[in-house]
């Protein structure tokens, strides 16, 4: 573990929490009648989606990441979530586990490969029928100036291969690019801050 890992682990709650209160919200609403069911946020970071759902009196959930300094946070505060250490992309966990899976701001950032193999990822693990939450990035003709350019800025601070991959997975039109609807059937998916993010539940096929 890194002390630059730790910092940025330690200031992303603080950070970002305000911005992303609604986004957690919208979330929460989604899985609303997920109540005691399982649900798993592949790529947690702090864990602070799954803390806003045990909050509300949501049960059975886990939360997944690679990072010791994110997964540091996560376990703080004595929430009845289940922590694991692993990589998104090959969990180990058995298939069919899972009845909804929540992948937040972690696809953007990735290459390619990486983004197909998380997607794969998540479709083994959840159960027929069962759900995927995906919050990321969009950027289209409904998009706002302010969401443009607040999160290019946060993008670009992020830096090199972080930025590169964010501006792909914008040219190549994000998350409708990537989701095979074979796999995945769109059932919604609503836009916030200035329509440069979306909230999308899909069922798995
Ligand atoms: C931008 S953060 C998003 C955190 C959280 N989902 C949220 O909504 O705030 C991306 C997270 O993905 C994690 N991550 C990146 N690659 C991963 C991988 N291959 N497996 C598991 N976690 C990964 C990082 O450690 C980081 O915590």
């Amino acid at each position: 573990m890194n002390n630059f890992s730790d910092f940025i682990a330690a200031i992303y709650d603080p950070l970002l929490s305000p911005f992303l209160k609604r986004v957690r919200a919208a979330v929460m609403n989604e899985l609303s009648e997920f109540g005691e069911k399982s649900i798993l946020d592949l790529c947690c970071g702090t864990g602070d989606q799954l803390k806003v759902l045990s909050r509300n009196g949501f049960r059975n959930l886990h939360c997944l990441d690679l990072s010791d300094s994110m997964l540091k946070i996560a376990a703080k505060g004595n929430y009845p979530i289940t922590i694991y250490n692993k990589d998104a992309t090959k969990t180990g966990l058995d298939s069919g586990s899972f009845d909804a899976v929540i992948i937040s701001f972690a696809i953007h950032e990735k290459d390619s490969n990486t983004q197909v193999a998380m997607l794969n990822e998540a479709h083994r693990i959840i159960k027929e029928n069962g759900l995927l939450l995906a919050v990321d990035f969009i950027f289209d003709e409904r998009t706002k100036l302010p969401g443009r350019l607040g999160i290019t800025f946060v993008e670009k601070l992020a830096g090199g291969e972080h930025y590169r991959n964010f501006r792909n997975y914008i040219k190549n039109k994000g998350l409708a690019g990537l989701i095979n609807p074979k796999r995945f059937q769109l059932v919604k998916s609503e836009r916030k801050f200035y329509n440069a993010l979306t909230v999308s539940l899909f069922r798995k096929k």
